[in-house]
């Protein structure tokens, strides 16, 4: 297999208008040259979600913008790219579109390949990108459309061993965050009042209890923290943060359980645990892994967070690794709005979906 050169990565899928360049350097170790991010929270916050039409109208005005800052950045011209790498799914169909024609029009007028990339398999590999790893592992993605736990077997060969059966965990957190009216997004926003708060006074009960399952559910928790809310208008600051802390223990602890379980069942010839997307930002729910993962005497690599929430050095990553085994996309390549890891997988509600959270 021979090291490909610098690799342009393009991430429009849902509220982030991200380009990044990553390359290997001469021992093959990966490099991330520049990675650049332009939030959309501004557009969205008066909404407290994510308005698809928006996003996809806030992509076309920047992207072309993003992505010569990011070329700047990486101190290189479009001719020096050897590919480029763009997220083609799952996720908000407008701004997919958005990423796909414009990799197409640089690919085509550039004579430079490109491929297609599955952005759920962009956090997947984003721990190979980071820190120094091998197949197989064992991986917790979660974020605002899934919750999963895969093992990654090799590049491409994903296999699902649980998911949630009704919301995605960073949902349960941006919907946390409307009801107590703590802004958008919703995760850091709840993970900072929770810091102020006592998680013993809300007990709420761990999800799927009692269930011989490895699937989990947040929904049931939604509604929890909706009622002990109700019961305590007019809300203090404190109560909030209460809500906050007792919902973010339940979370970390339900999680960290599922992965003692998982490891216990599936991880015999693993060695590590990834936690990746979004909610990896989330300090409690890294620590309760982290004590996870040193019961089993296995490793846990949670990437930085800047490469943990959406990003475009991760879909760079995942085609630099796709191009060095011979893949490209052809010019016919259809964006798609649902796309599971694990396609042989059951459908399941937040197992491959990815969009708006209004
Ligand atoms: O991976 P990501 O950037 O986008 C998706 O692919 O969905 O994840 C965004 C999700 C949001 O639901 C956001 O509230 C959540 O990740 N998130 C957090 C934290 N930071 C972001 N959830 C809990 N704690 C955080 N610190
Ligand atoms: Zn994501």
């Amino acid at each position: 297999m021979q090291n490909f050169g610098p690799v342009l990565g393009i991430e429009t899928s849902c509220d982030e208008t991200a380009a990044a360049v990553v390359c290997r350097d001469r021992s093959g170790k990966p490099r991330i040259l520049s990675n650049i991010i332009l939030s959309q929270i501004e557009e969205h916050s008066e909404f407290g979600g994510v308005v698809p039409e928006i996003a996809a109208r806030a992509h076309l005005s920047a992207l072309d913008r993003i992505i010569k800052a990011a070329l700047q950045d990486a101190d290189l011209s479009l001719e020096e790219i050897s590919g480029i790498g763009v997220t083609s799914g799952p996720g908000l169909i407008g701004g997919l579109i958005v990423g796909l024609m414009t990799a197409k029009a640089l690919s085509a007028s550039n004579t430079i390949p490109y491929l297609g990339i599955n952005h759920l398999e962009g956090h997947a590999l984003t721990a190979r990108l980071t820190d120094d790893l091998t197949f197989p592992y064992l991986l917790l993605l979660v974020s605002g459309g899934h919750s999963q736990i895969l093992k990654i077997e090799n590049l491409g060969q994903y296999k699902r061993i649980a998911s949630t059966i009704d919301d995605a965990v960073g949902e349960l957190f941006d919907k946390t965050a409307k009801l107590l009216d703590l802004g958008f997004p919703g995760g850091p926003m709840v993970e900072k009042a929770a810091k102020l708060g006592d998680p013993k006074r809300f007990q709420f009960t761990k999800p799927l209890r009692g269930q011989s399952t490895l699937n989990m559910s947040f929904s049931g928790l939604k509604t929890a923290v909706r009622n002990e809310a109700g019961k305590h208008t007019p809300l203090t600051d404190q109560t909030i943060s209460d809500i906050c802390a007792g919902m973010q223990k339940t979370v970390a602890d339900f999680l960290a359980e599922r992965c003692d379980q998982t490891i216990t069942q599936h991880g015999q010839d693993t060695k590590t645990l990834v936690v990746a997307g979004g909610v990896a930002a989330n300090g409690e729910i890294r620590n309760a892994l982290e004590k996870t993962a040193e019961t089993h005497g296995m490793r846990l690599i949670a990437p930085p967070l800047k490469l943990c929430t959406d990003n475009a050095a991760m879909i760079a990553w995942a085609a630099l690794e796709r191009f060095e085994r011979g893949k490209v996309s052809s010019l016919d390549l259809s964006p798609r709005s649902r796309w599971p890891l694990d396609e042989s997988a059951e459908t399941m509600l937040g197992s491959g979906r990815k969009g708006a959270k209004v």
